[in-house]
């Protein structure tokens, strides 16, 4: 029954995201903006629940990592010892035929803009300008002068606000290595290749959380957030053949990483970075000590010290977003008619159930449907919808991924019992209304797994 025939299209999901209030472009009525959206109420919902999923997976179950909420422009100074002033650059190319821009190391996957089949230099049009250094961080001014002595940066990662802050955190919340801290908070990037959606975006929503380690046990500890992050996603239902990890080669690592793997999802883009597990060695906080003259090190009760080394798994909420909306898309027939349903995990669903009255105007159906609501309301987030055919309300539920609808009905009048349809199996059973609430929680506990699997 399930199964798109036609393989599964990014304008497709955009398409959707649009037209179901998931997101929007950003300052649409003025043109928008390149590679920056906007989320509407689903959109609103689904990254709710991303970002709590991981904030109990990695810090509310777990006895060694704490949170952290830093700023998002920091003393320059720090950008300057991270390497980014320096290092965090995109080499470029300009073409003085069409005046557009590309990524040097990526022209086998751009288009000319004259001749859209060829690559760029593949013409005797084009004419490619030598490649140059660009940086990618955003600059903005503190303060009322706007000179080199005010230059401050909008950060590109949220993790340098949690190595500066490795000695208050390891004073004051009473971890030794290993240990981690973890972060969310939006980074924000001068992409120059944006597009594709919400892949690659200038302003983003991170979830970082760097664990700090004895030096001897950091390649243990790489290995196991490799292997923990993936279960993550697979318990959370994205399909296995989906999913793979790929290790880089020493020339692709970034500066400060002595091992790096990525999580990679297979996008209607092709197989491309979702999350990134780096091994920064001691890089960072070395870096930091040297820099602001303040000695960021561990020192055992023996009187032992030591620079941690740091494991690093770092995702953007909105990578997660979009691989789970592609691998929840499907199409189906159903009798004569073809629906659109989001096969989402149900603690990943924006809404987890709907509460619809079969006849709206019946005076029984509509209070005990708005009962049943208003009772629903305050555990979960569900919905009331008494506008429509209810054939077009349970695809209007589809199309969001609501798991269950539960639809009160002539039956309901005479044995206060309601039906409950399953979004995926589109089975039907009948429920006392008054057990309605703990079926409920009961089955946001159930394991699922992806009916597309
Ligand atoms: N602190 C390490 C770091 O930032 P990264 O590989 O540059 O490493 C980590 O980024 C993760 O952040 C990526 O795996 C991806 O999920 C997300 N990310 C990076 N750039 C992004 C962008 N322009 N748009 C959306 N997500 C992005």
């Amino acid at each position: 029954m399930t199964g798109t025939a036609t393989p599964l299209t990014m304008d497709t999901i955009v398409s959707l995201c649009r037209r179901r209030g998931f997101v929007f472009p950003s300052s649409e009525i003025y043109g928008g903006l390149g590679a920056t959206y906007d989320y509407g109420h689903y959109g609103v919902l689904t990254k709710n629940n991303i970002r709590s999923l991981w904030f109990r997976a990695m810090v509310q179950e777990r006895d060694d990592i704490v949170a952290l909420d830093s700023a998002i422009i920091l003393n320059p100074r720090v950008w300057e010892a991270s390497g980014h002033v320096a290092g965090f650059t995109d080499p470029l190319v300009d073409c003085r035929t069409c005046k557009l821009r590309f990524r040097a190391d990526q022209l086998e996957l751009a288009s000319c803009g004259r001749k859209p089949s060829k690559r760029p230099g593949e013409s005797d049009e084009c004419d490619l300008t030598e490649p140059r250094q660009f940086n990618l961080m955003f600059e903005t001014h503190v303060g009322a002068l706007q000179d080199e002595s005010s230059l401050a940066y909008l950060r590109p990662e949220t993790a340098q606000g949690i190595f500066v802050n490795f000695k208050n955190v390891a004073q004051l919340a009473r971890r030794k290595p290993p240990f981690g801290i973890a972060q969310v908070g939006k980074s924000f990037r001068n992409e120059i290749t944006p597009g594709n959606f919400l892949f690659r975006l200038r302003e983003f929503e991170q979830m970082e959380m760097e664990f700090f380690v004895p030096p001897a046990e950091a390649d243990g500890w790489y290995r196991y957030w490799i292997e923990t992050r993936r279960a993550w996603y697979l318990d959370l239902g994205l399909r296995d053949g989906n999913l793979r990890v790929r290790e880089h080669s020493p020339e692709e690592r970034s500066h400060y990483s002595s091992a790096t793997s990525d999580l990679e999802y297979r996008y209607p883009i092709g197989w491309q970075e979702l999350e990134g597990i780096a091994n920064r060695g001691d890089y960072d906080l070395t870096q930091h000590s040297r820099h602001s003259g303040t000695k960021l090190e561990w020192v055992d009760p023996d009187g032992s010290r030591y620079t941690p080394h740091v494991i690093e798994p770092a995702v953007s909420i909105d990578r997660i977003m979009l691989a789970f909306l592609c691998d929840a898309y499907d199409e189906e027939l159903v009798g004569e008619r073809e629906r659109v349903v989001l096969r989402l995990h149900p603690k990943i669903a924006p809404v987890k159930a709907a509460i619809l009255p079969l006849v709206p105007r019946d005076e029984g159906m509509a209070t005990r449907a708005r009962a049943l609501y208003e009772e629903l309301r305050r555990h979960h987030v569900v919905e009331h919808d008494d506008s429509g055919q209810i054939g077009r309300r349970y695809r209007r539920q589809d199309e969001i991924g609501t798991p269950w609808a539960f639809t009160v009905d002539e039956q309901t009048l005479q044995d206060e019992t309601v039906t409950v349809r399953d979004r995926d199996s589109l089975a039907q059973e009948r429920l006392p209304l008054a057990r309605v609430r703990e079926w409920l929680d009961e089955a946001l506990q159930r394991d699922w797994r992806s009916p597309k699997a």
